[in-house]
């Protein structure tokens, strides 16, 4: 094994969260230089993913399932909280383990009620589903899926995320910050990578839900959804240079059912910069859809976890990786990769993030590069037989990370400044890079997400 993967794994073991002598997660970092933000000693559910994946892919099952297991134990605290009599579906952001004067230990979760912003964490429910799947298809232990508390916890995930609301959308709507971008930055509605997540949800749920008290409507609305919302992503959400002359020479203000331009979205909101940056042969799934609005910017982690799990067609696919040989500076930079191109600046900064001094532009949520995105970058690159972006993502990985001391992101339009406010031995990044070496060197890891059709 090479001594930097050996380094990293031992970060990676440094970073094991306890919970009565059982390994139960990853915290977020291990800044030598102390934790700035109070919270990074949690292990977010977000964040423990790419942990996952690694420990996943070293045969290393046990840490994998006892987070599985306590996760929807924690249910119950959101449950006093809000004085509800039934077991809310809601899974924390994160948790950490705190020991008692008699040196008993618990666990306390951060339902968003303690988070930055109050911010609500949509995607831990789904991330914890789709992990479910992976664990199972992986393990081969299908027996973790049968206990009470998981199965109560898949259908309640399915039962709240199904409910009827105020959807005219096979998307699911949430409020602003509700993912990995966990803080205002306009992507309240639909934004993309909730829509992948809700999908990869679905397929778990529907393929390890248990009917043996009676689901099967419950499993007949969740198949129906995930068809129609893959196709409706697949058809809207596209864009490539075709796409967007159909919509530069939309008709507006179309009434009733056979309306082309069904959202009403008016040309003049096409905004210049994609005008010229879109490659003739590329496309792209765009960030957000509703009413009269489009967003065009790029989102790297929803188009990448579509990709993966099979929203989009191969040949989409495809042209998504032309957009990245194409626009390499942009969409990597320096150190892989970006989170969302272009940034906000200016009056549209201060509007969109509430002025908000971390996310300036080219910087944290708001156009910064994130070590953390290499993993499904690697994998969808090689998903479409693009091994060459695959190998030169890594590549560039490795010369940064480890020198940099795995920072939790890049600043500057290239990702080439160190975040002015990043963390250090930001273990999503270690995990990412590992899981991404694993994929690249020993092809572990590359069914992790075959979704049946
Ligand atoms: C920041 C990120 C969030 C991540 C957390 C812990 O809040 O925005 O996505 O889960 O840090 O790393």
């Amino acid at each position: 094994m090479n001594e930097k993967v050996e380094k990293a794994l031992e970060l990676l073991q440094a970073s094991v969260m306890r919970y009565r002598g059982q390994p139960v997660g990853t915290v977020a970092a291990m800044d030598p230089n102390g934790a700035v933000a109070e919270n990074y000693h949690d292990c977010f559910v977000r964040d423990f993913i790419p942990s996952a994946l690694v420990f996943l892919a070293y045969g290393e099952f046990d840490i994998v399932r006892n987070f599985l297991k306590v996760v929807p134990d924690l249910r119950k605290q959101h449950n006093a909280m809000l004085g509800h009599e039934v077991e809310p579906a809601v899974l924390p952001a994160s948790f950490r383990v705190l020991t008692e004067a008699g040196g008993d230990e618990r666990i306390q979760a951060d339902f968003g009620d303690q988070a930055i912003g109050r911010v609500a964490p949509v995607d831990a429910m789904m991330w914890w589903a789709i992990l479910l799947g992976t664990y199972v298809r992986v393990s081969g232990d299908r027996s973790i899926a049968e206990l009470p508390q998981v199965q109560q916890t898949l259908r309640g995930v399915l039962e709240l995320s199904l409910k009827e609301g105020y959807e005219v959308f096979p998307t699911l709507l949430v409020p602003d910050g509700s993912f990995m971008i966990d803080r205002r930055m306009a992507v309240y509605g639909h934004p993309l990578e909730i829509q992948a997540l809700f999908y990869g949800m679905l397929h778990t749920a529907v393929d390890l839900l248990d009917c043996v008290e009676d689901c099967s409507s419950l499993v007949e609305l969740a198949t129906q959804r995930m068809h129609m919302l893959r196709s409706y992503v697949r058809m809207f959400y596209w864009l490539d240079p075709q796409r967007l002359n159909e919509i530069h020479r939309y008709k507006t203000e179309e009434f009733g059912t056979g309306s082309v331009n069904m959202l009403n979205i008016y040309p003049e909101s096409i905004p210049s910069w994609v005008v010229d940056w879109l490659p003739r042969k590329a496309g792209y799934l765009v960030g957000n859809l509703g009413p009269g609005r489009m967003d065009f910017r790029y989102f790297a982690l929803g188009n990448l976890l579509a990709a993966l799990f099979g929203i989009t067609t191969s040949a989409q696919t495809r042209s998504l990786m032309r957009l990245y040989a194409q626009r390499w500076d942009d969409l990597v930079g320096e150190v892989p990769a970006k989170i969302v191109y272009p940034a906000v600046t200016g009056k549209e900064w201060s509007l969109v993030t509430g002025s908000d001094p971390k996310n300036v532009a080219w910087s944290y949520h708001n156009g910064g590069n994130w070590p953390v995105l290499l993993w499904p970058l690697v994998a969808v690159a090689l998903k479409a037989g693009s091994d060459e972006i695959a190998h030169r993502v890594f590549d560039q990985a490795e010369q940064a990370l480890p020198r940099d001391q795995w920072p939790e992101y890049y600043d500057g339009r290239r990702g080439n400044l160190l975040g002015r406010r990043a963390h250090l031995n930001q273990i999503w990044s270690v995990a990412a890079w590992l899981f991404a070496h694993r994929l690249l060197e020993d092809g572990v890891g590359l069914d992790f997400f075959a979704f049946r059709d």
